[in-house]
């Protein structure tokens, strides 16, 4: 059986007094968790302490996005060495912020994967469609593009340490969540699709995290559908209460 797995992205929100004040809240207020694996992704300026908080916590750590080159002149970006060097076990890789705001392609998220890969980072690896995209019913043929092109010279054997996270981008920050039967029908396709690129026994183990408005009211429904994996979780991972119930109901 899959666990499931929770993340919280917290996206350019919480200075590192703010941050220190959420970690301590959830670490207290996280009860024993069997088979549950909950990740937070604090911004890079909070990653180090927030390190030193987690440590004995059973919570792991992970950064909102990465560059794909080693290290040099590319000012204001952060290496996948850098982030290992804090402690991040994890890095959110496409994030459809990433895509629309600062205009990633899938080729730029593909460089970015191996490279995590490659340090020994586990990438969140974030798909979906936009809204204009799901109403002229290009859903499926969108998230195949990302997930080919993404994957694109990724072994199988890379495949168990990378988590896909479907994220309608019509649902993000909106308070508009995908319906249980919407997510679990494309997360079904998704799977299918890495039966097709990879294999079943691939397919079957592969984390697929749902995200966009998750909260505690609908986080229950759609982390009991068959292939929903876990959330990536945005504004209600910010506060404690919020998030430590979407745990538990997971
Ligand atoms: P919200 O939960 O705020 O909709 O954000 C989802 C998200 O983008 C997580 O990566």
């Amino acid at each position: 059986m899959r666990k499931k797995v929770i993340a919280g992205n917290w996206k350019m929100n919480l200075d590192l007094k703010e941050s220190v004040a959420l970690i301590s809240e959830i670490k207290n207020g996280l009860e024993k968790i069997d088979n549950i694996e909950v990740i937070v992704c604090p911004p890079f300026t909070s990653l180090e302490t927030a390190k030193t908080l987690l440590v004995n916590s059973g919570i792991f750590l992970g950064a909102q996005n990465m560059y794909f080159e080693e290290n040099g002149a590319f000012t204001g970006e952060i290496s996948a060495s850098m982030l290992k060097s804090v402690g991040c076990q994890y890095v959110i890789i496409g994030h459809s912020e990433r895509r629309t705001i600062f205009k990633e392609t899938d080729e730029v998220i593909n460089k970015k994967l191996k490279k995590a890969i490659e340090h020994g980072l586990k990438p969140i690896f974030c798909v979906g469609e936009s809204l204009d995209e799901r109403e002229k019913n290009l859903t499926t043929k969108i998230v195949e593009r990302q997930i080919q092109i993404g994957l694109k010279e990724i072994p199988q054997s890379d495949l168990k340490s990378i988590i896909i996270a479907y994220e309608p981008v019509w649902a993000i920050g909106t308070g508009r969540t995908a319906t249980p039967d919407q997510a679990q029908e494309v997360h079904k396709f998704i799977r299918d699709l890495i039966k097709d690129l990879y294999d079943k026994a691939t397919a079957d183990k592969i984390i697929i995290q749902y995200g966009g408005s998750v909260k505690p009211e609908n986080s229950g429904e759609l982390l009991s559908r068959q292939d929903i994996d876990g959330a990536l979780v945005g504004g209600a991972c910010l506060k404690s209460a919020s998030f430590l119930d979407i745990i538990k109901s997971a």
